[in-house]
Protein backbone atom coordinates (compact mmCIF):
# COMPACT_ATOMS: atom_id res chain seq x y z
CA UNK A 1 0.00 0.00 0.00
CA UNK A 2 1.51 3.34 -0.84
CA UNK A 3 1.30 5.91 1.96
CA UNK A 4 -1.20 7.74 0.03
CA UNK A 5 -3.57 4.99 0.26
CA UNK A 6 -3.25 4.43 4.45
CA UNK A 7 -6.13 5.66 6.54
CA UNK A 8 -5.78 7.08 9.78
CA UNK A 9 -8.00 5.61 12.53
CA UNK A 10 -9.73 8.70 13.42
CA UNK A 11 -10.65 9.56 9.88
CA UNK A 12 -13.18 6.25 9.85
CA UNK A 13 -16.80 6.67 10.27
CA UNK A 14 -18.12 5.85 14.22
CA UNK A 15 -20.61 6.92 16.33
CA UNK A 16 -20.41 10.38 17.81
CA UNK A 17 -18.61 10.33 21.36
CA UNK A 18 -17.97 13.05 23.79
CA UNK A 19 -14.84 14.59 24.69
CA UNK A 20 -12.56 13.42 27.31
CA UNK A 21 -14.93 10.46 27.56
CA UNK A 22 -14.93 9.50 23.97
CA UNK A 23 -18.27 6.46 23.76
CA UNK A 24 -17.86 5.22 27.66
CA UNK A 25 -21.40 6.37 28.46
CA UNK A 26 -23.19 4.99 25.77
CA UNK A 27 -21.49 1.27 26.13
CA UNK A 28 -23.83 -1.17 28.12
CA UNK A 29 -21.49 -3.81 29.01
CA UNK A 30 -23.54 -6.67 29.03
CA UNK A 31 -25.04 -5.85 25.30
CA UNK A 32 -21.72 -4.22 24.35
CA UNK A 33 -21.50 -7.13 21.56
CA UNK A 34 -24.64 -6.19 20.03
CA UNK A 35 -24.22 -2.75 19.87
CA UNK A 36 -21.56 -3.17 17.94
CA UNK A 37 -23.29 -5.49 15.76
CA UNK A 38 -25.68 -2.93 15.03
CA UNK A 39 -22.92 -0.20 14.24
CA UNK A 40 -21.19 -2.65 11.82
CA UNK A 41 -24.96 -2.46 10.10
CA UNK A 42 -24.81 1.24 10.49
CA UNK A 43 -21.15 2.26 9.47
CA UNK A 44 -19.86 -0.66 7.81
CA UNK A 45 -17.43 -3.11 8.74
CA UNK A 46 -14.41 -1.32 10.12
CA UNK A 47 -15.60 1.77 12.02
CA UNK A 48 -14.01 3.75 15.18
CA UNK A 49 -15.07 4.29 18.75
CA UNK A 50 -13.11 5.75 21.55
CA UNK A 51 -13.45 4.99 25.47
CA UNK A 52 -11.53 7.66 27.26
CA UNK A 53 -8.64 8.17 25.77
CA UNK A 54 -7.96 4.61 24.01
CA UNK A 55 -8.93 4.27 20.59
CA UNK A 56 -10.32 1.27 19.44
CA UNK A 57 -10.28 -0.18 15.50
CA UNK A 58 -13.72 -1.52 15.46
CA UNK A 59 -13.76 -4.50 12.44
CA UNK A 60 -16.11 -7.24 11.34
CA UNK A 61 -13.66 -7.79 8.15
CA UNK A 62 -12.62 -11.27 8.00
CA UNK A 63 -9.08 -10.42 6.16
CA UNK A 64 -8.80 -7.52 8.96
CA UNK A 65 -9.46 -9.73 11.79
CA UNK A 66 -7.20 -12.84 10.21
CA UNK A 67 -4.25 -10.65 9.93
CA UNK A 68 -4.53 -9.11 13.61
CA UNK A 69 -5.06 -12.84 15.30
CA UNK A 70 -2.41 -14.24 12.93
CA UNK A 71 0.26 -11.13 13.92
CA UNK A 72 0.48 -12.13 17.94
CA UNK A 73 2.27 -12.27 20.34
CA UNK A 74 4.72 -10.20 18.35
CA UNK A 75 2.63 -7.29 16.73
CA UNK A 76 -0.13 -7.59 18.52
CA UNK A 77 -1.45 -9.01 22.24
CA UNK A 78 -4.58 -8.83 24.23
CA UNK A 79 -5.19 -5.83 26.11
CA UNK A 80 -2.89 -4.92 28.53
CA UNK A 81 -5.73 -3.82 31.42
CA UNK A 82 -6.59 -7.40 31.29
CA UNK A 83 -2.92 -8.29 32.14
CA UNK A 84 -3.16 -5.59 34.49
CA UNK A 85 -6.32 -7.29 36.15
CA UNK A 86 -4.80 -10.53 36.00
CA UNK A 87 -2.43 -8.92 38.61
CA UNK A 88 -4.20 -7.74 40.22
CA UNK A 89 -6.54 -10.28 41.02
CA UNK A 90 -3.26 -12.42 41.08
CA UNK A 91 -3.61 -14.72 38.29
CA UNK A 92 -1.52 -14.40 35.45
CA UNK A 93 -2.09 -17.39 32.95
CA UNK A 94 -1.83 -17.85 29.32
CA UNK A 95 -5.30 -16.24 28.12
CA UNK A 96 -3.65 -13.05 29.34
CA UNK A 97 0.11 -13.43 29.47
CA UNK A 98 1.73 -11.78 26.53
CA UNK A 99 5.63 -12.20 25.41
CA UNK A 100 8.04 -14.89 26.44
CA UNK A 101 5.90 -15.37 29.58
CA UNK A 102 3.08 -16.33 26.95
CA UNK A 103 4.91 -18.56 25.13
CA UNK A 104 6.19 -20.58 27.86
CA UNK A 105 3.15 -21.04 29.50
CA UNK A 106 1.57 -21.50 26.11
CA UNK A 107 3.54 -24.98 25.08
CA UNK A 108 2.78 -26.03 29.11
CA UNK A 109 -0.86 -25.56 28.52
CA UNK A 110 -1.07 -27.11 24.79
CA UNK A 111 0.66 -29.89 25.58
CA UNK A 112 -1.20 -30.69 28.64
CA UNK A 113 -4.66 -30.62 26.43
CA UNK A 114 -3.38 -32.39 23.09
CA UNK A 115 -5.61 -35.12 22.31
CA UNK A 116 -3.63 -37.91 23.15
CA UNK A 117 -3.59 -36.20 26.77
CA UNK A 118 -7.57 -35.77 26.58
CA UNK A 119 -7.95 -39.88 25.24
CA UNK A 120 -6.05 -40.62 28.33
CA UNK A 121 -8.72 -38.99 30.24
CA UNK A 122 -12.09 -40.25 28.55
CA UNK A 123 -12.52 -42.69 31.20
CA UNK A 124 -13.19 -39.71 34.06
CA UNK A 125 -14.69 -38.13 31.81
CA UNK A 126 -17.01 -40.72 30.93
CA UNK A 127 -17.75 -41.30 34.64
CA UNK A 128 -18.91 -37.41 34.61
CA UNK A 129 -20.83 -37.90 32.18
CA UNK A 130 -22.76 -40.96 33.69
CA UNK A 131 -22.84 -39.34 37.06
CA UNK A 132 -25.27 -36.76 35.54
CA UNK A 133 -27.05 -39.12 33.85
CA UNK A 134 -28.20 -40.69 37.09
CA UNK A 135 -29.05 -37.15 38.10
CA UNK A 136 -31.10 -36.18 34.86
CA UNK A 137 -32.79 -39.65 35.34
CA UNK A 138 -33.80 -39.08 38.89
CA UNK A 139 -35.27 -35.35 37.72
CA UNK A 140 -37.33 -37.05 34.62
CA UNK A 141 -39.21 -39.89 36.59
CA UNK A 142 -39.94 -37.20 38.85
CA UNK A 143 -41.24 -34.94 36.38
CA UNK A 144 -39.03 -31.79 37.63
CA UNK A 145 -37.70 -29.08 35.37
CA UNK A 146 -33.70 -28.53 34.94
CA UNK A 147 -31.62 -25.56 35.52
CA UNK A 148 -30.18 -26.14 32.19
CA UNK A 149 -27.28 -23.77 32.90
CA UNK A 150 -26.56 -24.73 36.28
CA UNK A 151 -26.57 -28.66 35.41
CA UNK A 152 -24.41 -27.95 32.96
CA UNK A 153 -21.84 -25.70 34.39
CA UNK A 154 -21.60 -28.82 36.97
CA UNK A 155 -20.57 -30.82 34.49
CA UNK A 156 -18.12 -28.54 32.84
CA UNK A 157 -16.40 -27.54 36.07
CA UNK A 158 -16.21 -31.40 36.95
CA UNK A 159 -14.50 -32.27 33.69
CA UNK A 160 -12.00 -29.27 33.90
CA UNK A 161 -11.10 -30.61 37.45
CA UNK A 162 -10.63 -33.85 37.02
CA UNK A 163 -9.06 -33.33 33.73
CA UNK A 164 -6.42 -30.64 34.70
CA UNK A 165 -6.42 -31.36 38.32
CA UNK A 166 -6.94 -34.85 38.53
CA UNK A 167 -9.12 -34.20 41.62
CA UNK A 168 -12.74 -34.49 41.23
CA UNK A 169 -14.70 -31.98 42.57
CA UNK A 170 -18.00 -34.07 41.89
CA UNK A 171 -20.19 -30.95 41.90
CA UNK A 172 -22.76 -32.76 40.18
CA UNK A 173 -23.65 -35.14 43.15
CA UNK A 174 -22.12 -32.68 46.03
CA UNK A 175 -23.95 -29.32 45.00
CA UNK A 176 -21.99 -27.56 47.55
CA UNK A 177 -18.73 -27.68 45.69
CA UNK A 178 -20.53 -25.68 42.98
CA UNK A 179 -18.88 -22.61 45.04
CA UNK A 180 -16.29 -22.72 42.33
CA UNK A 181 -18.52 -21.47 39.89
CA UNK A 182 -20.27 -18.94 42.61
CA UNK A 183 -16.88 -17.13 42.77
CA UNK A 184 -16.38 -17.08 39.23
CA UNK A 185 -20.05 -15.90 38.62
CA UNK A 186 -18.43 -12.81 40.59
CA UNK A 187 -15.31 -12.15 39.40
CA UNK A 188 -16.03 -12.66 35.40
CA UNK A 189 -18.27 -9.22 34.83
CA UNK A 190 -16.28 -7.80 37.43
CA UNK A 191 -13.26 -8.16 34.90
CA UNK A 192 -15.59 -7.55 31.96
CA UNK A 193 -16.23 -3.91 33.63
CA UNK A 194 -12.98 -3.04 34.09
CA UNK A 195 -11.75 -4.39 31.07
CA UNK A 196 -14.40 -1.38 29.44
CA UNK A 197 -14.42 1.52 31.83
CA UNK A 198 -12.72 4.72 30.48
CA UNK A 199 -10.45 4.54 33.80
CA UNK A 200 -9.78 1.37 36.12
CA UNK A 201 -10.40 2.89 39.74
CA UNK A 202 -10.31 -0.94 40.95
CA UNK A 203 -6.63 -0.99 40.26
CA UNK A 204 -5.76 1.73 42.26
CA UNK A 205 -8.98 1.28 45.58
CA UNK A 206 -9.01 -2.42 45.02
CA UNK A 207 -12.57 -4.21 45.31
CA UNK A 208 -13.72 -5.13 48.64
CA UNK A 209 -16.69 -6.94 46.70
CA UNK A 210 -14.57 -9.81 45.17
CA UNK A 211 -11.58 -10.06 47.74
CA UNK A 212 -13.83 -12.69 49.56
CA UNK A 213 -14.51 -14.62 46.65
CA UNK A 214 -10.73 -14.44 45.13
CA UNK A 215 -9.43 -15.17 48.41
CA UNK A 216 -11.83 -18.66 48.70
CA UNK A 217 -11.33 -19.49 45.20
CA UNK A 218 -7.07 -18.99 45.93
CA UNK A 219 -7.39 -21.17 48.69
CA UNK A 220 -9.63 -24.07 46.12
CA UNK A 221 -6.55 -23.51 43.75
CA UNK A 222 -3.67 -23.66 46.66
CA UNK A 223 -5.17 -27.08 47.59
CA UNK A 224 -4.98 -28.43 43.95
CA UNK A 225 -1.96 -28.05 43.61
CA UNK A 226 -0.92 -28.48 46.92
CA UNK A 227 -2.67 -32.59 46.36
CA UNK A 228 -0.46 -32.72 43.06
CA UNK A 229 2.84 -32.05 44.73
CA UNK A 230 2.36 -34.59 47.57
CA UNK A 231 1.31 -37.42 44.75
CA UNK A 232 4.36 -35.76 42.72
CA UNK A 233 6.65 -36.29 45.87
CA UNK A 234 4.83 -39.74 46.68
CA UNK A 235 5.44 -40.80 43.27
CA UNK A 236 8.02 -39.72 41.69
CA UNK A 237 7.37 -42.04 38.30
CA UNK A 238 5.08 -39.33 37.59
CA UNK A 239 7.41 -36.74 36.68
CA UNK A 240 7.78 -39.05 33.70
CA UNK A 241 4.41 -39.69 32.91
CA UNK A 242 1.93 -36.92 34.32
CA UNK A 243 -1.54 -37.97 34.93
CA UNK A 244 -3.16 -34.56 34.96
CA UNK A 245 -2.61 -31.28 33.73
CA UNK A 246 -1.33 -30.17 36.89
CA UNK A 247 1.43 -32.42 37.57
CA UNK A 248 2.46 -31.26 33.79
CA UNK A 249 2.90 -27.80 34.55
CA UNK A 250 4.61 -28.68 38.43
CA UNK A 251 6.79 -30.98 36.20
CA UNK A 252 7.74 -27.80 33.83
CA UNK A 253 7.94 -25.88 36.54
CA UNK A 254 10.39 -27.29 38.44
CA UNK A 255 13.05 -27.94 35.84
CA UNK A 256 15.65 -25.49 36.20
CA UNK A 257 16.02 -23.19 33.18
CA UNK A 258 11.94 -22.91 32.97
CA UNK A 259 11.91 -19.49 33.70
CA UNK A 260 8.13 -20.58 35.28
CA UNK A 261 7.39 -19.66 38.60
CA UNK A 262 4.84 -21.16 41.14
CA UNK A 263 2.28 -17.72 40.12
CA UNK A 264 2.68 -19.41 36.71
CA UNK A 265 1.18 -22.44 37.76
CA UNK A 266 -1.69 -21.11 39.84
CA UNK A 267 -2.04 -18.59 36.98
CA UNK A 268 -3.28 -21.07 34.60
CA UNK A 269 -5.05 -23.39 36.99
CA UNK A 270 -7.16 -20.43 37.03
CA UNK A 271 -6.85 -19.77 33.57
CA UNK A 272 -8.40 -23.18 33.17
CA UNK A 273 -11.57 -22.34 35.24
CA UNK A 274 -12.24 -19.26 34.15
CA UNK A 275 -11.52 -20.47 29.92
CA UNK A 276 -13.16 -23.76 30.29
CA UNK A 277 -16.44 -23.72 31.75
CA UNK A 278 -18.76 -21.13 30.72
CA UNK A 279 -17.66 -21.82 27.26
CA UNK A 280 -18.73 -25.19 26.90
CA UNK A 281 -21.58 -25.04 28.92
CA UNK A 282 -23.18 -22.00 27.34
CA UNK A 283 -22.56 -23.81 23.49
CA UNK A 284 -24.21 -26.62 24.93
CA UNK A 285 -27.32 -24.77 26.13
CA UNK A 286 -27.60 -22.97 22.90
CA UNK A 287 -27.15 -26.10 20.83
CA UNK A 288 -29.89 -28.13 23.02
CA UNK A 289 -32.07 -24.94 22.40
CA UNK A 290 -31.42 -25.43 18.59
CA UNK A 291 -32.10 -28.54 18.75
CA UNK A 292 -35.16 -28.67 20.66
CA UNK A 293 -36.63 -26.08 18.00
CA UNK A 294 -35.78 -28.51 14.90
CA UNK A 295 -37.55 -31.36 15.33
CA UNK A 296 -36.52 -33.09 11.71
CA UNK A 297 -32.38 -31.99 13.11
CA UNK A 298 -32.92 -33.44 16.07
CA UNK A 299 -33.92 -36.36 14.67
CA UNK A 300 -30.73 -37.01 12.59
CA UNK A 301 -28.87 -35.95 15.16
CA UNK A 302 -30.92 -38.71 17.62
CA UNK A 303 -30.41 -41.11 14.56
CA UNK A 304 -26.39 -40.71 14.50
CA UNK A 305 -25.94 -41.07 18.45
CA UNK A 306 -28.09 -44.56 18.13
CA UNK A 307 -26.05 -45.58 14.96
CA UNK A 308 -23.27 -44.70 17.01
CA UNK A 309 -23.88 -46.17 20.54
CA UNK A 310 -25.37 -49.23 18.99
CA UNK A 311 -27.73 -49.52 22.10
CA UNK A 312 -25.03 -48.49 25.06
CA UNK A 313 -26.33 -45.52 27.07
CA UNK A 314 -22.89 -43.60 26.91
CA UNK A 315 -20.21 -43.38 24.59
CA UNK A 316 -16.66 -44.77 26.02
CA UNK A 317 -14.58 -44.23 23.25
CA UNK A 318 -12.86 -42.14 20.83
CA UNK A 319 -14.04 -44.10 18.35
CA UNK A 320 -17.49 -43.83 18.86
CA UNK A 321 -17.20 -39.74 19.43
CA UNK A 322 -15.33 -39.48 16.08
CA UNK A 323 -18.18 -40.47 14.28
CA UNK A 324 -20.51 -38.51 15.82
CA UNK A 325 -19.56 -35.71 12.56
CA UNK A 326 -23.18 -34.81 12.39
CA UNK A 327 -23.68 -33.83 16.53
CA UNK A 328 -20.29 -31.37 16.10
CA UNK A 329 -21.76 -29.84 12.63
CA UNK A 330 -24.68 -29.03 15.63
CA UNK A 331 -22.37 -27.70 17.75
CA UNK A 332 -20.51 -25.69 14.78
CA UNK A 333 -24.00 -24.62 13.69
CA UNK A 334 -25.28 -23.44 17.51
CA UNK A 335 -21.39 -21.60 17.51
CA UNK A 336 -22.04 -19.74 14.36
CA UNK A 337 -25.75 -18.31 15.57
CA UNK A 338 -24.60 -17.31 19.31
CA UNK A 339 -20.57 -17.51 19.70
CA UNK A 340 -19.38 -17.54 23.20
CA UNK A 341 -16.74 -15.55 22.23
CA UNK A 342 -18.86 -12.81 20.01
CA UNK A 343 -15.68 -10.25 20.44
CA UNK A 344 -11.63 -10.54 20.27
CA UNK A 345 -10.05 -7.69 21.63
CA UNK A 346 -6.27 -7.15 20.58
CA UNK A 347 -3.91 -4.49 20.89
CA UNK A 348 -1.12 -3.02 19.09
CA UNK A 349 2.85 -3.82 20.44
CA UNK A 350 3.94 -0.83 17.54
CA UNK A 351 2.67 1.28 15.25
CA UNK A 352 1.48 -0.95 12.02
CA UNK A 353 -1.67 -1.12 10.07
CA UNK A 354 -4.58 -3.69 9.38
CA UNK A 355 -5.91 -3.47 5.87
CA UNK A 356 -5.12 -0.40 5.04
CA UNK A 357 -5.78 1.58 8.13
CA UNK A 358 -2.63 2.33 10.52
CA UNK A 359 -3.07 1.52 14.06
CA UNK A 360 -1.01 3.32 16.24
CA UNK A 361 0.88 1.67 19.07
CA UNK A 362 -1.18 0.78 21.94
CA UNK A 363 -4.21 1.22 19.92
CA UNK A 364 -7.47 -1.64 20.42
CA UNK A 365 -8.88 -3.78 17.36
CA UNK A 366 -12.03 -5.08 18.20
CA UNK A 367 -12.86 -8.45 16.22
CA UNK A 368 -16.41 -8.79 15.85
CA UNK A 369 -16.68 -12.31 14.58
CA UNK A 370 -20.48 -12.90 14.22
CA UNK A 371 -21.09 -10.16 11.34
CA UNK A 372 -19.22 -12.37 8.58
CA UNK A 373 -20.91 -15.72 9.10
CA UNK A 374 -24.41 -14.42 9.21
CA UNK A 375 -23.73 -12.11 5.73
CA UNK A 376 -26.08 -13.40 3.20
CA UNK A 377 -23.47 -12.48 0.84
CA UNK A 378 -20.83 -15.32 1.96
CA UNK A 379 -23.71 -17.83 3.53
CA UNK A 380 -26.92 -18.86 2.24
CA UNK A 381 -29.48 -18.72 4.57
CA UNK A 382 -27.36 -16.91 7.33
CA UNK A 383 -29.95 -17.09 10.32
CA UNK A 384 -31.14 -20.53 9.52
CA UNK A 385 -30.17 -23.19 11.68
CA UNK A 386 -28.90 -25.63 9.33
CA UNK A 387 -26.00 -28.13 10.56
CA UNK A 388 -25.63 -30.15 7.36
CA UNK A 389 -24.23 -26.95 5.97
CA UNK A 390 -20.72 -27.95 8.09
CA UNK A 391 -20.99 -31.31 6.24
CA UNK A 392 -21.32 -29.58 2.59
CA UNK A 393 -17.73 -30.88 0.70
CA UNK A 394 -18.59 -27.72 -1.67
CA UNK A 395 -16.17 -25.36 -2.10
CA UNK A 396 -18.66 -22.10 -0.47
CA UNK A 397 -18.68 -24.68 2.64
CA UNK A 398 -15.22 -24.70 2.66
CA UNK A 399 -15.06 -20.71 1.98
CA UNK A 400 -17.44 -19.90 4.95
CA UNK A 401 -15.88 -22.39 7.14
CA UNK A 402 -12.60 -20.73 6.83
CA UNK A 403 -14.49 -17.58 7.69
CA UNK A 404 -16.06 -18.74 11.26
CA UNK A 405 -13.73 -18.79 13.85
CA UNK A 406 -15.42 -20.09 16.80
CA UNK A 407 -12.10 -20.80 18.73
CA UNK A 408 -10.14 -18.23 17.14
CA UNK A 409 -7.37 -17.91 15.05
CA UNK A 410 -3.78 -17.95 14.54
CA UNK A 411 -0.98 -18.57 17.40
CA UNK A 412 -3.19 -18.12 20.22
CA UNK A 413 -6.04 -19.96 19.20
CA UNK A 414 -8.16 -22.23 21.69
CA UNK A 415 -6.06 -24.64 22.89
CA UNK A 416 -8.86 -26.40 24.55
CA UNK A 417 -10.93 -27.06 21.42
CA UNK A 418 -10.90 -30.59 21.02
CA UNK A 419 -11.45 -31.10 24.99
CA UNK A 420 -14.31 -28.96 24.40
CA UNK A 421 -15.95 -30.65 21.70
CA UNK A 422 -15.39 -33.99 23.13
CA UNK A 423 -17.64 -32.87 26.01
CA UNK A 424 -20.11 -31.29 23.95
CA UNK A 425 -20.44 -34.94 22.03
CA UNK A 426 -19.86 -36.77 25.19
CA UNK A 427 -22.79 -35.14 26.95
CA UNK A 428 -25.17 -34.24 23.85
CA UNK A 429 -25.14 -38.05 22.89
CA UNK A 430 -25.77 -39.10 26.55
CA UNK A 431 -28.61 -36.93 26.28
CA UNK A 432 -30.31 -38.13 23.04
CA UNK A 433 -29.83 -41.54 24.07
CA UNK A 434 -31.36 -41.63 27.32
CA UNK A 435 -33.85 -38.77 26.54
CA UNK A 436 -36.84 -37.21 24.58
CA UNK A 437 -35.50 -33.77 25.16
CA UNK A 438 -39.51 -32.15 26.03
CA UNK A 439 -38.77 -28.51 26.32
CA UNK A 440 -35.24 -26.06 26.55
CA UNK A 441 -35.94 -22.62 26.77
CA UNK A 442 -36.45 -19.12 29.10
CA UNK A 443 -38.37 -18.80 31.75
CA UNK A 444 -41.22 -17.03 29.01
CA UNK A 445 -40.90 -19.23 26.42
CA UNK A 446 -38.83 -16.21 24.11
CA UNK A 447 -35.53 -16.81 22.29
CA UNK A 448 -33.24 -16.53 25.76
CA UNK A 449 -31.75 -13.14 25.55
CA UNK A 450 -27.75 -12.25 25.12
CA UNK A 451 -25.82 -11.51 28.17
CA UNK A 452 -22.14 -10.24 27.72
CA UNK A 453 -19.92 -10.78 30.85
CA UNK A 454 -16.60 -11.72 29.81
CA UNK A 455 -18.08 -14.53 27.70
CA UNK A 456 -21.49 -14.36 25.87
CA UNK A 457 -23.86 -16.11 27.85
CA UNK A 458 -27.68 -17.06 27.61
CA UNK A 459 -30.12 -16.09 30.01
CA UNK A 460 -31.37 -18.53 32.40
CA UNK A 461 -33.53 -21.80 30.59
CA UNK A 462 -34.96 -24.28 32.56
CA UNK A 463 -35.51 -27.94 30.31
CA UNK A 464 -37.82 -31.03 30.58
CA UNK A 465 -36.49 -34.54 30.27
CA UNK A 466 -38.38 -37.67 29.49
CA UNK A 467 -36.94 -41.43 30.17
CA UNK A 468 -36.77 -42.97 27.21
CA UNK A 469 -37.83 -46.02 26.75
CA UNK A 470 -34.77 -48.48 25.38
CA UNK A 471 -34.59 -48.21 21.83
CA UNK A 472 -35.51 -52.12 20.43
CA UNK A 473 -32.85 -53.78 17.82
CA UNK A 474 -35.17 -52.98 14.99
CA UNK A 475 -35.43 -49.20 15.94
CA UNK A 476 -31.12 -49.28 16.31
CA UNK A 477 -30.63 -51.03 12.74
CA UNK A 478 -33.24 -48.29 11.10
CA UNK A 479 -31.50 -45.77 12.32
CA UNK A 480 -28.19 -47.09 11.42
CA UNK A 481 -29.80 -47.51 7.97
CA UNK A 482 -30.68 -43.36 7.93
CA UNK A 483 -27.81 -42.61 8.80
CA UNK A 484 -25.98 -44.28 6.03
CA UNK A 485 -28.70 -42.94 3.48
C1 LIG B 1 -17.04 -24.44 23.20
C2 LIG B 1 -16.06 -24.17 24.02
C3 LIG B 1 -14.99 -23.12 23.81
C4 LIG B 1 -14.98 -22.04 22.97
C5 LIG B 1 -16.06 -21.60 21.97
C6 LIG B 1 -13.70 -21.38 23.18
C7 LIG B 1 -13.31 -20.24 22.49
C8 LIG B 1 -12.10 -19.61 22.68
C9 LIG B 1 -11.69 -18.41 21.97
C10 LIG B 1 -12.48 -17.68 20.90
C11 LIG B 1 -10.45 -18.07 22.44
C12 LIG B 1 -9.60 -16.89 21.97
C13 LIG B 1 -8.78 -17.37 20.80
C14 LIG B 1 -7.98 -16.29 20.12
O1 LIG B 1 -7.64 -15.27 20.75
O2 LIG B 1 -7.66 -16.48 18.93
C15 LIG B 1 -10.07 -19.05 23.44
C16 LIG B 1 -8.87 -19.03 24.13
C17 LIG B 1 -8.55 -19.94 25.11
N1 LIG B 1 -9.29 -21.05 25.50
FE1 LIG B 1 -11.08 -21.61 24.76
N2 LIG B 1 -13.00 -22.05 24.14
C18 LIG B 1 -13.74 -23.13 24.55
C19 LIG B 1 -13.37 -24.09 25.49
C20 LIG B 1 -12.16 -24.11 26.16
C21 LIG B 1 -11.74 -25.14 27.09
C22 LIG B 1 -12.56 -26.38 27.43
C23 LIG B 1 -10.51 -24.77 27.58
C24 LIG B 1 -9.59 -25.46 28.57
C25 LIG B 1 -9.89 -26.28 29.49
C26 LIG B 1 -10.15 -23.53 26.94
C27 LIG B 1 -8.98 -22.83 27.18
C28 LIG B 1 -8.60 -21.68 26.51
C29 LIG B 1 -7.36 -20.96 26.80
C30 LIG B 1 -6.32 -21.33 27.85
C31 LIG B 1 -7.32 -19.86 25.91
C32 LIG B 1 -6.22 -18.80 25.79
C33 LIG B 1 -5.21 -19.18 24.73
C34 LIG B 1 -4.11 -18.17 24.49
O3 LIG B 1 -4.31 -16.97 24.69
O4 LIG B 1 -3.02 -18.60 24.08
N3 LIG B 1 -11.18 -23.16 26.09
N4 LIG B 1 -11.09 -19.98 23.57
Amino acid sequence: LSSESIRELGSLPGPKGLPVLGNALQIRPAVFHRQLEDWVAEYGPAYRIAIGSRQYLCTADPEHIDSVLRRRPDVFRRAERLEQIAQDIGFVGVFSASGGTWRRQRQMVMAGLDPRHIRNFLPALVDVTERLQRRWLAAAQAGRDLDLLDELMRYTVDVTTSLAFGKNLNTIEEGDSALIQRHLNVIFPTIMRRLLAPVDFDHYLGNWRIAGHLRELRQAVDGFIATARRELEQDPALRERPRNLLHALLVARDRPDSGLTDEDVSGNVFTMLLAGEDTTAYTIAWMLWFLQRHPDTLRQAQAEVDSALAGARLATSMEQLAGMDYLQACAYEAMRLKPVAPLIINEAVEDTVVGDIRIPRNAQVMCIMRPTVLDPARVEQPTAFDPARWLDPQAQAAHFKRASMPFGSGPRTCPGRFLALVEIKLLASMLLANFDLEEVGSQNGAEPAEKLSFVMAPEAMRMRLRPKARASAARQSAAAEAVQS
